[in-house]
């Protein structure tokens, strides 16, 4: 394998935030600027994986050599994952979902009106989740990927991380504090503490995203048992 470890591994990798829309011009979104996912398929990329890489909006475009699927919103985002699971061998959700969702999606662009202008929203689907619901349900013996999910936290980020881990179903996360200096959103570096079900697998220090995101993928390969030499 050499210099490419990830060989014949078929990953997909989600980016960015998700876009909500409220009507043809307006919409929440978050934050996230894509980056930590980007460095996640540039480099099973360099490593010679197969990558899909799910992109909401992000600064920047997508880094080349990756089949890159446009998913703006979460539903989108939750169909574009949840039909390729069977064909994978790790996903990694660094996108930053949107938790909520205007109930309508006005057909044309809304009219000022009233003083005060109050928006329902309702909950969009929990895409990790059901990826957890999809591994425990299906045929036993078949192929699933092995999961990681990322949890951008302020305060508390064990206890989270930990509740997230065990709620969602997955194999991993990969949480951070996003209000630290150099860590988080936009930022070109992270801080990322990496929890499993049995406690704190991995501490990685303020580093470049490109080197969390090889340190994270040495970990899925060890931790799935993947032929890393
Ligand atoms: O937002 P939260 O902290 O719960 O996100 C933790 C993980 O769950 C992230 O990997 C995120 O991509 C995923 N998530 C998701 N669908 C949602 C919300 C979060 O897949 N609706």
């Amino acid at each position: 394998r050499g210099d490419r470890p990830m060989a014949g591994r078929r990953v997909l990798v989600t980016a960015g935030g998700t876009v909500e829309r409220l009507d043809p011009v307006r919409y929440i979104t978050n934050d996230s600027s894509g980056k930590m996912g980007f460095a996640l398929a540039e480099t099973a990329r360099d490593w010679g994986a197969d990558v899909t890489l799910v992109c909401a909006r992000t600064d920047g475009p997508p880094p080349a050599g990756v089949r890159v699927v446009r998913a703006e919103s979460a539903e989108e985002m939750r169909d574009a994952v949840m039909s390729r699971l069977p064909e994978l061998d790790a996903v990694v959700k660094a996108a930053a979902v949107a938790d909520y969702r205007p109930a309508v999606r006005h057909p044309s662009k809304m009219k000022k009106g009233s003083e005060t202008l109050t928006l329902e929203l309702v909950k969009t689907p929990d895409i990790l989740q059901q990826i957890g619901e999809w591994k425990r349900t299906r045929e036993p013996g078949g192929k699933a990927p092995f999961v990681v999910g990322f949890a951008a936290e302020t305060d508390d980020v064990e206890r989270h991380a930990m509740e997230k881990l065990a709620r969602k179903g997955c194999d991993l996360i990969a949480a951070n504090d996003v209000s630290a200096e150099g860590a988080g959103f936009g930022a070109d570096t992270n801080i990322v503490n990496v929890y499993g079900a049995e406690g704190l697998v991995e501490a990685i220090p303020q580093s470049a995203k490109r080197s969390v995101a090889e340190r994270l993928w040495r970990l899925v390969a060890l931790r799935a048992g993947w032929d890393w030499t």
